[in-house]
């Protein structure tokens, strides 16, 4: 998150200045001003920019799940792209271990690719459906690897092992796999050169939820087995939960609150954190209070002044619409260690996931 200005809160008990102060590892990944505007022109009408990431400031540390969360439009899969170098942000800067990888290219760029997988959401469709599950899996062996024949065999098998399927499925065409089936495959290719870095666009999505289930338990295991770094991305903030160590919170572009998972869970400081927790179907079936947020989001292409999320907040209502919230972009609250809200009344919220005595 990038900030204009940043003030230290230290509601409840939660963090002192010793544990804000306190330093964390290098990160494997670091993002710095991410920001990313595409030019559109439709018939007749002048160029727009649509701001799809603006101003983003992030670290993934080795080894860890960072969960992105948001609704549809808020910026999930351009940032995806950012961190693949699958795209070149218009402004700002991504480190993957120390290298800017804004310099790298040629050869470099293709040693480094080998460390930074991706998984997408629609397995059946991002698979060759006639292509064969040997072939699918081997492909990026031979491309990177140059391993053929035999030796490539042995290891498409033990990647399909590794992802519960047997050697039976090496000459079955996609198009005859479940959705469950295609996404181990599609997990099995990503494997394939040891990567350190998984970026998962909803990769449960388009599935039944028992397969869903399967396949998080499967990226679990796979996660512990090989110490891999995971970006998950979901707008189903229960897959988000169920795997990830620290989450981000993404609207219009911006990254609105980050932390770790227990915090964003238990202690939000963001009210649109608060509003999308509160609207998820209750797991246990019960009924709960709900914060709702009203209404579509704003164009990307026009977004608020001040605080972006603030036509649609249920806290400026409640607190008569303030005019900071209005005017003025909020800076990014440091709340305890590791944890970041930006929103100006973020002192305003109580450290509790419960909505009491707030507007239904
Ligand atoms: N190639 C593009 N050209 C123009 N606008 C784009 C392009 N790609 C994305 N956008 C716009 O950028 C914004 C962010 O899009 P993005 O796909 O990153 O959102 P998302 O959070 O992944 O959404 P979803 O949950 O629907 O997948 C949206 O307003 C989208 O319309
Ligand atoms: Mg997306």
């Amino acid at each position: 998150m990038s900030a204009p200005a940043t003030r230290t809160i230290v509601p409840g008990t939660n963090a002192t200045p010793a544990t804000l102060a306190a330093p964390l590892a290098a990160p494997l990944v670091r993002v710095r001003g991410l920001t990313v505007e595409f030019k559109v022109t439709s018939l007749g009408r002048a160029t727009e920019t649509v701001h799809a990431l603006s101003g983003v400031d992030l670290d993934i540390q080795t080894g860890e799940v960072y969960g992105v969360v948001g609704e549809s439009g808020s910026g999930k899969t351009t940032l995806a792209r950012c961190l693949l170098r699958l795209l070149t942000p218009t402004r700002g800067r991504i480190d993957f271990d120390g290298t800017d990888l804004s310099t790298i290219k040629g050869r470099t760029l293709r040693e480094w690719r080998r460390q930074a997988q991706v998984v997408f959401q629609d397995p059946v469709g991002s698979l060759d459906p006639r292509s064969s599950v040997r072939d699918i899996v081997a492909e990026p062996l031979g491309l990177h690897l140059g391993l053929k024949g035999s030796e490539a065999e042995k290891r498409v098998i033990e990647l399909l092992d590794e992802v519960g399927m047997g050697r039976h499925h090496l000459t079955r065409r996609a198009h005859e796999l479940s959705g469950g089936q295609c996404q181990r495959v599609a997990i099995a290719r990503a494997l394939a050169l040891r990567p350190r870095l998984l970026v998962l666009d909803e990769p449960t999505s388009s599935l039944d939820v028992s397969v869903q289930a399967q396949i998080l338990n499967l990226l679990g295991d796979l996660r512990r087995q090989h110490g891999l770094t995971y970006v998950l991305i979901s707008h189903d903030l229960s897959v988000v939960q169920y795997l990830a160590d620290r989450i981000g919170v993404m609207y219009l572009g911006q990254l609105v609150e980050q932390g770790s998972a227990q915090e964003i869970f238990d202690a939000n400081l963001h009210p649109y954190t608060r509003a999308l927790l509160s609207s998820a179907p209750d797991v246990d079936g019960g009924t709960r209070d709900r914060l709702l947020v009203h209404g579509d989001p704003p164009s990307a292409t026009n977004p608020p002044t001040g605080c972006s999320f603030h036509p649609r907040c249920w806290l400026t209502t409640q607190l008569g619409s303030p005019e900071e919230c209005r005017t003025t972009p909020p800076p990014h609250i440091d709340a305890a260690r590791d944890h970041q809200s930006a929103c100006h009344f973020a002192n305003e919220l109580t450290r509790s996931n419960k909505p009491e005595g707030l507007p239904q």
